[in-house]
């Protein structure tokens, strides 16, 4: 992955933020990761996926659209669902087709930056000073 992509993706308006929240909530990534100091109703603390509130600063941008579209490629064995798996031609398919049209790379964008800018702060997460919107 070449490091410029950053700029880029992170790029976002309030439409894509609102969608990125709703595929957040319908697709329960809270019910494994907390998304502040507190502990999901519950869990225990070992039963939990990483925080998600600071991936915006741990993560590349890129990685993490790759990550949510297929975590079991990256990671063989995670208990990261696979949300948007593949039909019978090797397709990813979205289980909403409502929403963006069903376009799986866009949801799968959505979700990425509803998780970088709001819930990382409301900041356009980026390691470049570079970006101004
Ligand atoms: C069933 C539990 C579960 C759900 C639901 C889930 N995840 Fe995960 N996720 C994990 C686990 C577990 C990991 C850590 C990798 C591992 O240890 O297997 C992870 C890792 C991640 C990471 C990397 C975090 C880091 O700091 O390294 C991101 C980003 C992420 N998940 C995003 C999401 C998003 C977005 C959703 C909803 C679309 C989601 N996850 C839903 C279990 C879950």
């Amino acid at each position: 992955m070449d490091y410029p992509f950053i700029n880029t993706d992170v790029n976002t308006d309030a439409e894509r933020l609102k969608v990125g929240a709703e595929l957040f909530t319908k697709l329960q990534c809270q019910s494994c990761h907390p998304t502040s100091n507190a502990i999901p109703p519950g869990k225990s603390p070992e039963d939990l996926a990483p925080n998600l509130q600071l991936a915006h600063e741990r993560l590349r941008p890129d990685w993490v659209l790759q990550w949510v579209a297929d975590p079991q490629k990256i990671f063989p064995g995670t208990r990261m669902p696979t949300f948007f798996p593949p039909n019978d031609k090797g397709v990813p398919v979205s289980p909403f087709p409502d929403i963006l049209g069903g376009d799986v790379k866009a949801q799968i964008q959505a979700i990425r930056d509803h998780l970088f800018i709001t819930v990382g702060g409301g900041k356009r997460a980026t390691r470049s000073s570079s970006v101004t919107n």
